[in-house]
């Protein structure tokens, strides 16, 4: 009983906390604080960082021990006072640059994500993207129906680009492509730009934007485009045939309800998308990492 109740409080107390871990790594991105210490031929003791960051020493200090705390920075001693440096984790993903570096992705979700899932609950009341509340600009004024500008969009297309370096491989291993030869990795204004003929179209993170009559109406635009013979492949997050799992995915669920009108899908859920559009033979697989696909032939 007692064991059970402080393994309750202390996930109560990880849930309730986890949008602090987020900002910190989120600030310590924004400032540049992984930037400075790879740049430096040594570690950097907190002055050193506020002073070439332009930020408050008390600032500084905190935030670079909550660094040390989550293992983004190492900390060691030199001179008597505290030094810090990038752990491997750090500069393997956050410096900007370097092959592995998830930057982009961090600092669209800490500017745009994160303030749009302050509003979650409202979002549940009302069941729409809480673009409105989160930056005062209604849907119809968004640039490119997400983007609250150009930059913005191009953040975000770095930032997919990052997880996609990471995730790509592994999901484009998951069938055999090589019966394809014309390949259509499709982006743009899909809904209405004439397609190109293809023998196999990817919709790579594309349907979880949007409502199931509008994927009904895409895909059937892409069945009358598609060869016979060709297919289509949907590479999309999977949710567990309950929609129960996994937590990512379930969290990317709602994450499209509050920037989005989508929601990630079921196996089935595809299945039961592409087969009216006129796709059959659909085959589902995950690719051990966020991402897996769907396959299905014309
Ligand atoms: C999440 S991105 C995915 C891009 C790419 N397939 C990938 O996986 O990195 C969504 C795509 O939908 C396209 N799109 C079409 N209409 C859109 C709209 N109204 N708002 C946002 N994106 C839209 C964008 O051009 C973009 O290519």
């Amino acid at each position: 009983m007692c064991s059970q109740e402080g393994e309750g409080y202390r996930l109560l107390k990880e849930y309730a906390n986890g949008f602090m871990v987020s900002q910190v790594l989120f600030a310590a991105c924004e400032l540049g604080v992984f930037e400075l210490l790879a740049a430096a031929p040594e570690p950097l003791d907190s002055a050193a960082v506020s002073a070439r960051l332009g930020a408050s020493p008390r600032g500084t200090e905190l935030l670079l021990d909550a660094c040390v705390s989550l293992k983004l920075l190492q900390a060691g001693v030199r001179g008597g006072k505290a030094v810090y440096a990038n752990t491997e984790l750090a500069s393997t993903y956050l410096v900007r640059g370097s092959p592995r570096s998830q930057r982009d992705m961090l600092m669209y979700t800490g500017r745009t994500t994160y303030v749009c899932w302050g509003h979650l609950a409202e979002a549940v009341r009302e069941g729409r993207n809480q673009y409105l509340k989160a930056f005062g600009i209604p849907s119809e004024e968004l640039f490119s129906a997400i983007y609250r500008s150009e930059g913005e969009r191009l953040q975000f297309m770095r930032g997919l680009q990052d997880v996609w370096r990471l995730e790509g491989a592994r999901v484009l291993a998951a069938f055999d492509l090589s019966p394809f030869r014309v390949i259509c990795d499709l982006g743009g204004d899909f809904f209405t730009d004439p397609l190109p003929e293809a023998d196999l179209y990817i919709l790579a993170r594309v349907l979880h934007d949007w409502t199931d009559a509008k994927c009904s109406h895409l895909l059937e635009r892409l069945y009358q485009a598609c060869r016979t013979g060709g297919g289509i492949l949907v590479i999309e997050s999977l949710l567990d045939a309950d929609g129960r799992g996994p937590l990512t995915t379930v969290l990317y669920s709602l994450n499209m309800l509050v920037q989005t009108e989508g929601r990630e899908r079921t196996p089935a859920q595809y299945r039961a998308l592409l087969a009216p559009a006129g796709f059959r033979d659909v085959r589902c697989r995950r690719a051990g990492g966020i991402y897996g696909a769907v396959l299905a032939r014309k």
